[in-house]
């Protein structure tokens, strides 16, 4: 049960019985995501970090909280498949684009876009929600693919991170649905 109610108009309604099916997995809760202790943000490169919330290595998706504590190139890729973002903090954008995203700003990243992303100077370190689906193409300053990240390498970045400093790999499979 949720907090009880006050003076809600719908205290005293019941939960739906049976609410999960059978198979289906439960629910993923996470509080304050964009909050708290630090190690719980992957390393990604210098000043950029990736704080997952919810991984599907069978969609090869996952969401995160991506943070540059600095002015930076976060990174340049290619996207074959969609993306969401939904600026928490601080001030981005991508240099092949005509807008420039601080709080509260949302973007969708149609599938075959390639893009440059960069964190500004700003008062609050760079948080955004990203929903992201595998995989990423690593570019050079040409365009061309370089390399690539999909939801396995980024199982592999946290779960190394995650033993490392003291949370455990096993914590990574607390995310996944
Ligand atoms: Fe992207």
């Amino acid at each position: 049960m949720p907090e009880a109610p006050t003076t809600e108009p719908w205290a005293g309604t019941p939960p739906v019985p049976h609410a999960l099916r059978p198979g289906a997995m439960p629910e993923a809760y996470m509080a304050k995501i964009a909050e708290g202790d630090e190690r719980y943000w992957v390393p990604i490169v210098e000043n950029v970090s990736s704080k997952p919330v919810w991984i599907s290595p069978t969609l090869n998706m996952w969401a995160d909280v991506l943070m540059a504590t600095k002015p930076c190139i976060v990174n340049r890729h290619y996207h074959p498949k969609p993306i969401w973002a939904y600026t928490i903090s601080g001030k981005w954008a991508y240099l092949e684009h005509e807008w420039t995203a601080t709080a509260g700003d949302f973007i969708f990243e149609a599938p075959g876009e390639s893009h440059t992303l960069v964190a500004y100077e700003h008062e609050d370190p760079m948080k955004v929600f990203f929903v992201v689906s595998g995989p990423l193409m690593w570019l050079n300053e040409n365009g061309e693919s370089v390399g690539h990240f999909d939801v396995f390498d980024y199982m592999e970045l946290a779960r190394t991170h995650y033993d490392a400093v003291g949370i455990g790999a096993d914590y990574v499979d607390t995310l996944i649905r």
